[in-house]
């Protein structure tokens, strides 16, 4: 697929941001690609700083590799060469586990130069967050990457336009990510076929407390 047919496809797809904005990420990818510059960025937000859930990091513990694969996917798409994933110090375990994935997609030859001979070079890094609620914020999580205080901005102009370092950067939630592979492997009948008509495709639900069964749940 070219750059131009996978934003096509996410954007069809109609898959829409599980950070909380629910912005539509085919969108997000495309404004992303038409800016000019030799240097963008994807980054992953796995800060996850809502008490009580755990959908993210449940998704990092159990399968990093679905993210890796995503953001590079997104990073062919956007023209990026460099992605950051910014994951909570408080999930050891997803770390620990991303940081294995990262390195064995680097010896499969699925992160770093001319990726499957393709010419496209791309590389992941991974970035803790300190606890900091407001970090999981766009603006806040990109000044923290840059070594910053993290204090929201004022947008715009969007992370699409300026971004980390001022560059242009998409910057995704870990289950968004997640979304991509499944989405462009089963097609558009069957990530329509689960969810609502405005926004299709699973969604992960973090339950606590003291439940004994769940008989339904309807997501409106
Ligand atoms: C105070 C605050 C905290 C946030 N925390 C998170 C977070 O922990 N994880 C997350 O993915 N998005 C969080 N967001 C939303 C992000 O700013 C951003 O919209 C999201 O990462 C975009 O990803 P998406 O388009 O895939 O949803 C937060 C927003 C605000 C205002």
């Amino acid at each position: 697929m070219t750059p131009n047919e996978v934003i096509d496809t996410i954007k069809q797809f109609g898959l829409r941001g599980r950070g909380g904005g629910g912005f539509p990420t085919g969108n997000k990818w495309e404004f992303a690609a038409v800016q000019q510059s030799p240097e963008k960025y994807i980054i992953c937000n796995a800060d996850e700083g809502d008490p009580g859930a755990f959908m993210d990091r449940s998704v990092l513990e159990g399968d990093p590799h679905s993210v890796l694969e995503a953001m590079t996917i997104g990073g062919y798409a956007i023209g990026a060469n460099k992605g950051f994933v910014y994951v909570r110090a408080e999930y050891p375990v997803a770390v620990e586990r991303l940081r294995t994935a990262i390195e064995q997609s680097r010896n499969y030859g699925l992160l770093g130069d001319n990726i499957l001979g393709t010419g496209f070079n791309f590389d992941i890094e991974i970035r803790l967050g300190a606890g900091a609620f407001v970090c999981g914020e766009e603006t806040a999580l990109m000044q923290s990457i840059e070594g910053k205080r993290g204090m929201p901005m004022p947008k715009p102009p969007f992370p699409a336009v300026r971004g980390l370092w001022g560059k242009p950067t998409v910057i995704n939630n870990v289950e968004t990510f997640a979304n991509i592979v499944p989405i462009i492997l089963k097609g558009a009948e069957w990530f329509r076929s689960i969810g609502t008509e405005k926004s299709p495709g699973t969604k992960v639900f973090a339950l606590g407390g003291k439940i004994r069964n769940i008989k339904f749940l309807k997501y409106a």
